[in-house]
């Protein structure tokens, strides 16, 4: 079969550019631990407010030494505020939102989930750096979306 020159050059690219955009994927899986959402669990919006986790959302150390941090994400804040957690130990998020879609990231990290009302946003990450962080909005809510912004801290460990 005889395939034209021009049209090999543009069969390789095309196959090249497939061989780099699914690299990329694996790569960022693999490095920056970049995952699809995979955690599903819901929640009704309605009545957060006498749930017995996101009625008072907080963060909790258990006694095994991990961290649970329970948040609310809400037209324009974030609950509680500033967040507290210790550095160099696992920290899992778990983030609802009482009413729109909310974006939750934390600057500078790989902390970013999209937060649906109605459902439990979770993911386990690790800071290692102490110091204060910025918990940004990042998906579009309403007309003061660019002022939700809250503060994650992170503590030194002292044990
Ligand atoms: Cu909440 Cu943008």
């Amino acid at each position: 079969m005889n395939v034209e020159f021009y049209e090999r050059i543009w069969m390789w690219a095309a196959i090249g550019l497939l061989v780099i955009f699914l690299g990329t994927i694996v790569l960022t899986a693999a490095n920056d631990a970049v995952h699809p959402p995979s955690h599903i669990e819901t929640v009704d919006p309605e009545t957060l407010a006498s749930n017995p986790e996101f009625g008072n959302p907080a963060v909790a150390e258990h006694p095994d030494g991990s961290v649970v941090v329970s948040v609310v994400s809400q037209l324009y804040s974030f609950i509680p505020d500033p967040i507290v957690v210790p550095a160099n130990r696992p920290v899992t998020f778990r983030i609802t939102s009482a009413d729109v879609m909310h974006g939750f990231e934390v600057v500078g990290t790989n902390a970013n989930a999209t937060v649906i009302p109605g459902y439990v946003s979770q993911f386990t990450l690790t800071f290692k750096k102490p110091g204060e962080y910025i918990v940004g909005c990042n998906e579009y809510c309403g007309v003061q979306h660019h002022n939700m912004v809250g503060k994650l801290i992170v503590r030194k460990e002292s044990r």
